[in-house]
């Protein structure tokens, strides 16, 4: 079977031909090819390798394409020949845990698993009537975001970030932790030597097994990191066609809308937004669109975006807040006070947990974000000592409950928390921190664990 579609391969070149006539930085300009947009080409070269193209723009008597691979060594008046007009990759099970580049070939050094079905890159997304309702919670094994920011099954959550304030460290574990059956990770734009450390430290062996790594680091071009964004995208799919729960990690979406920008500017398209052309801003929901469920199973998506120099306002970041059902904000702050994962729970939101959870989990929810709201609003008087204890109930609680409470949200990356079970601790940390003025939590509950806290009515007479 396999054999036969390589064959199959083979033998699509059709007799669409053109010839190269310059060269505009990374995009190629061919004279008299008249090939589709999405097609992909040949370049070739007289010396060297085939390289293979893309056609991203069409122009009065040309065609721009852009390359897969090294440009060196093309010339003017090389020969340009269409060899499919579809985009595809190869799928199946054999891909679980397995690191692939953005064409599905495997790169981690071992033999190629047979794969015997194919998945468009491009397909659309499932449509919105027939998206069945998102009702089922998606365990993480990480305590903050399953009690505090709980995601269904087919949601789709930015993760914003700047650089090194833990994003690799809470995806990784995401993907070791999770309750999907699979776990689908594109690793975009990202150094070579991150890669590897992903794959070693954060994932893990035990990780990779029921993974799939899509790989296109920053030194690849332009549309090899698209690509590579799609392949992902298009392998979830097909484990979700099959009736499984996907999670779909992609890091990151930042990195794919700045080579969909390159692409686009290469291509002659004006810069709109901060330099953004609008094709990055149609590419955007279009790649996010496709997670979510179907009758058969689910994509789970966490996007993580880089938010450069903490600036919220930046335009990727703003156009994917409107696109997703949530965000996740990793503070640099809470990660330099050696608090992780160091996710900023007052700036995040899951926007569909109220109708996942059941009202104990939520008004528990609710009651520590009070709690955190209180503190950080009288941060400035507690630390220099001018808060007067008793001036508010609320502040005296997380005052008393301030270490429990911190320790409920830090996790080491080797802890599983596991799903229900960091539920059941927030029922529990909630009830402890609805008692009096007066009375000490920490004193009457021990550790954040600890049982020896009478449990209260969950619904606190104040919200
Ligand atoms: N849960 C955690 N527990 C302890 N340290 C962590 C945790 N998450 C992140 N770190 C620390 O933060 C560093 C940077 O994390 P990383 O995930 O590589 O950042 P990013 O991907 O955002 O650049 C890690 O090397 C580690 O020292
Ligand atoms: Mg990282």
């Amino acid at each position: 079977m396999t054999e036969l579609l390589n064959q199959l391969e083979r033998v699509m070149p059709t007799e669409i031909k053109g010839r190269v006539a310059r060269t505009v930085g990374m995009a190629i300009h061919v004279n008299g090819f008249p090939a589709p947009l999405g097609a992909t080409a040949m370049i070739q070269r007289e010396t060297g390798s085939p390289l293979f193209v893309e056609v991203v723009g069409i122009q009065e008597n040309t065609t721009i394409v852009s390359p897969l691979g090294s440009t060196t060594g093309v010339r003017r008046g090389d020969q340009v020949r269409l060899v499919k007009t579809g985009r595809w990759i190869r799928v199946g099970d054999g891909l679980l845990g397995r690191v692939v580049n953005a064409f599905g070939e495997v790169i981690d050094g071992h033999p190629a698993s047979t794969l015997n079905r194919r998945t468009d890159l491009d397909s659309p997304p499932p449509s919105a009537v027939n998206r069945p309702r998102i009702s089922e919670i998606l365990p993480t094994g990480v305590r903050v975001m399953d009690a505090m920011l709980t995601c269904g099954r087919g949601q789709r959550m930015g993760v914003f970030a700047g650089s090194g304030v833990g994003k690799s460290v809470l995806l990784g574990m995401m993907a070791r932790y999770t309750g999907a059956d699979v776990s689908v990770i594109a690793l975009i734009g990202e150094r070579g030597r991150e890669v590897n450390e992903f794959i070693e430290n954060e994932l893990g062996e035990e990780g990779l097994k029921r993974s799939v790594v899509v790989v296109a680091t920053s030194d690849e071009p332009a549309q090899v990191r698209v690509r590579a964004a799609m392949a992902a995208t298009a392998i979830a799919e097909s484990f979700r066609a099959r009736g499984q729960h996907v999670l779909l990690l992609m890091d990151s979406l930042t990195r794919f809308a700045q080579a969909q920008r390159e692409i686009g500017l290469a291509a002659g398209e004006p810069p709109a937004t901060r330099g953004y052309p609008p094709s990055v801003f149609a590419a955007l929901p279009k790649l996010v669109e496709r997670a979510g469920c179907t009758k058969q199973g689910s994509i789970t998506g966490f996007y993580s975006v880089l938010v450069e120099a903490d600036d919220p306002q930046e335009p990727i970041a703003d156009a994917v807040r409107g696109l997703l059902d949530g965000h996740t904000w990793l503070s640099r702050g809470l990660a330099s006070r050696g608090h992780y994962p160091a996710v900023d729970v007052l700036e995040s939101l899951s926007r569909l947990m109220p109708q996942i959870t059941t009202p104990e989990h939520l008004a528990a929810a609710r009651r520590i974000r009070e709690i955190l709201a209180a503190y950080r609003d009288h941060e400035d008087l507690i630390s220099i000592g001018a808060y007067r204890p008793g001036a508010n109930t609320t502040v005296d609680v997380a005052i008393a409950a301030r270490d429990q409470i911190n320790a409920f949200l830090q996790q080491a990356p080797e802890q599983n928390s596991g799903g229900q079970q960091g539920i059941a601790q927030l029922i529990q940390l909630a009830n402890v921190c609805q008692l009096p003025t007066g009375v000490n939590p920490a004193v009457q509950a021990g550790a954040h664990q600890g049982v020896s806290a009478t449990p209260r009515p969950t619904v606190a007479t104040n919200q």
